[in-house]
């Protein structure tokens, strides 16, 4: 699957991404600045905040509590937030817009 990774200029970094890896994964693995992933997953940094914008977010599972606890503590909170390491990515996300605050 296709993820488009989208900075804050909007200029939009492409990758071609493996079906089971995170959004957080794929982004470190090709190198998207403003993705850290820090803890490598472990939902205890934040460092891979992003915004899944538009449609994209109705295919995603909605966040747990744990995620949503965290995301409490991340800059620039929005509706669309979301953390990059607790979205798996399969073939319905192809094409998937990630913004990176
Ligand atoms: Fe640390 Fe997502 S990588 S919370």
């Amino acid at each position: 699957p296709t993820v488009h990774y989208i900075f804050g200029d909007d200029t939009v970094h492409s990758v071609d991404a493996v079906e089971g890896d995170t959004l957080m994964h794929s982004a470190v693995r090709n190198g998207i600045p403003g993705i850290e992933g820090e803890c490598g997953g472990e939902m205890s940094c934040a460092t891979c905040h992003v915004y899944i914008e538009g449609e994209w977010r109705k295919r995603i599972q909605a966040p747990s509590d744990d995620e949503n606890d965290l995301l409490e503590m991340v800059d620039e909170l929005r509706p669309v937030s979301r953390l990059a390491c607790q979205i798996k990515i399969n073939a319905s996300l192809d094409g998937v817009q990630v913004r990176i605050p």
